[in-house]
């Protein structure tokens, strides 16, 4: 993707504009109106224990079988604002697809974050993603999930993490400097995606897959498939749906990673599958071969599709943005060309503004899945065991009791006096809280540093046109439905 002819370009939109999805199909955005004005009959979730005081859940089923898919689909966190203006913190999203409540809000994402009674289970993502990223450590819970996150932390303590940053500054700098500078047709996104996933393969595999395009191509391919497969509408196995190409990927990534399993337990290495294949906890706990691979598979997809977006998001707001990419750019300078560590990227403070209020406008991870262990209750509702719930922190970030002007890019939001997202403990929490927060935050947050530095000390950003705005797709993580144009400018 470094190049791209202009026949390829053409074709490459083509494509991406002619896939049909929810967001493309022409007359969808006049049905999504209409749905969105539409007065459905209300149903109830359960009716409450008599006594207990507390409220059933009241909400409706949508469509039938798809329920409110379409308008989930087409405005993700703003349809979740629209259910909250309407209906409250708690609300019943029934369908045939996925029946979930939704618990919008900042004292409900605490709640459920916080998970004082241990009445919300991971569970909830195994109904959504579970055979494709089966024991995956977010799909784990209580003491068995505590258990593997003790074994994991071995693999991203500061020191381990100071190794990785040297690779992936390694790698990030050499993509970087070969991307095409002066040409409109550079989409960011499939290329920063690609970037992402060779850092990945030399950080996290001490692979560098760029050797082997075509293993590139094929195990990118599985991710997407993997990927993508959880918000497939046929939820069961059938050739050439979204849920089949899901567990065809699935079998392409299990393969590859038990070879490599099998390599790293034999020699020492600072990658992550070979601390992975080594680390134990203070008591001596190790994994087997299969959580290796299981985790492996995981922590590839919570990292790649994260960073790709964010790193998209934050690129677009800079070329959009000048005076913050300059500032940025500043600082950049300040540091110069020589490698990067730990200390040298925590001083791109600007940066963290720009990451902090790029990950609140367009949140990578827009919703949280848990399922209910027991009877419990929920801001006063009565929520039955087995009830899927979702939290939407990706809503809270859009709620103007929060945040001034909610919709408009201002990372000074984040600075003292100001400090925007401390109005409340969940106000601002892209990466999730309580026992399953984020293990990967502080190196994501530094791989996305890192490649923004080698970009603004050799390029000026600028949008392919002014006042293009990207138009986002939110079947799954958000990615530019163009693949984002953005002109370099050698400087
Ligand atoms: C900007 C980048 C990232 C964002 C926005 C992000 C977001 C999140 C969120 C919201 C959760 C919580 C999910 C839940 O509770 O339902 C999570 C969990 C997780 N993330 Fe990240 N993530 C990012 C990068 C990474 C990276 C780089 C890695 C690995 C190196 C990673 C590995 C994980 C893992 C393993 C979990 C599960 C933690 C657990 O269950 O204890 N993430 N992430």
């Amino acid at each position: 993707m470094t190049t791209i002819s202009t026949p390829h370009y053409l074709l490459d939109q083509a494509k991406r504009r002619l896939t049909p999805t929810v967001n493309n199909i022409p007359g969808m955005g006049m049905i999504e109106k209409r749905l969105m004005g539409m007065n459905w009959k209300t149903k109830i979730l359960a009716e409450p224990p008599p006594g207990s005081g507390l409220k059933p859940v009241l909400g409706d089923s949508g469509l039938p079988i798809i329920g409110h898919s379409i308008e989930m689909f087409r405005e993700g966190p703003e349809y979740a604002l629209h259910l909250y203006r309407k209906y409250g913190p708690v609300f019943f999203a029934d369908s045939s697809i996925l029946p979930s409540v939704v618990a919008l809000g900042p004292d409900a994402t605490q709640t459920i974050f916080a998970n004082k009674a241990k009445d919300y289970s991971t569970k909830g993502w195994i109904k959504a993603i579970g055979p494709f990223f089966p024991r995956g450590l977010m799909l784990l819970d209580f003491d068995e999930h505590l258990a593997h996150k003790r074994i994991m932390q071995g693999a991203f303590t500061r020191p381990r993490i100071a190794s990785y940053v040297e690779d992936m500054d390694r790698v990030a700098t050499s993509i970087v400097e070969s991307w095409p500078t002066d040409d409109a047709r550079f989409l960011f996104y499939p290329a920063v995606k690609e970037l992402t996933l060779d850092v990945a393969s030399v950080v996290f595999m001490g692979q560098d897959l760029r050797a082997d395009r075509k293993l590139v191509a094929a195990v990118n391919h599985a991710f997407e498939q993997t990927i993508r497969a959880g918000t497939a509408t046929i939820r069961t196995s059938v050739p050439p749906f979204k849920w089949w190409r899901g567990l065809q990927g699935r079998k392409v990534l299990e393969e590859y990673f038990y070879a490599r399993v099998a390599e790293r337990r034999k020699v020492e290495g600072t990658d992550m599958l070979t601390v992975l294949c080594h680390t134990a906890d203070d008591d001596g706990n190790t994994f087997t071969d299969e959580d290796i691979v299981n985790h492996m598979i995981f922590l590839m997809m919570a990292a790649h599709d994260t960073t790709t977006s964010t790193l998209t998001t934050m690129v677009y707001q800079l070329a959009a943005h000048p005076q913050w990419q300059e500032r940025a750019r500043d600082e950049s300078d300040r540091l110069g060309d020589g490698p990067l560590d730990i200390e040298s990227l925590e001083k791109l403070e600007t940066l963290d503004l720009v990451m902090d209020e790029s990950l609140r406008l367009v949140t990578p991870l827009p919703l949280n899945v848990r399922e209910t262990v027991r009877d419990t209750d929920l801001l006063g509702h009565y929520l039955p065991a087995g009830t899927l719930v979702t939290t939407w922190p990706s809503m809270n970030h859009l709620l103007p009791e929060l945040y001034t002007n909610p919709n408009e890019f201002d990372p000074e939001r984040f600075v003292e006096p100001r400090a925007e997202h401390k109005r409340h403990r969940y106000a601002w929490a892209p990466f999730g809280g309580g026992a399953h927060k984020c293990i990967g935050m502080v190196y994501g947050r530094l791989e996305v540093k890192t490649v923004l530095h080698r970009l603004l000390r050799s390029y000026r950003l600028e949008l392919a046109h002014p006042g293009y705005r990207p138009r986002w797709d939110r079947t799954g993580m958000p990615f530019p439905m163009d693949g984002m144009p953005i002109v370099l400018r050698r400087l």
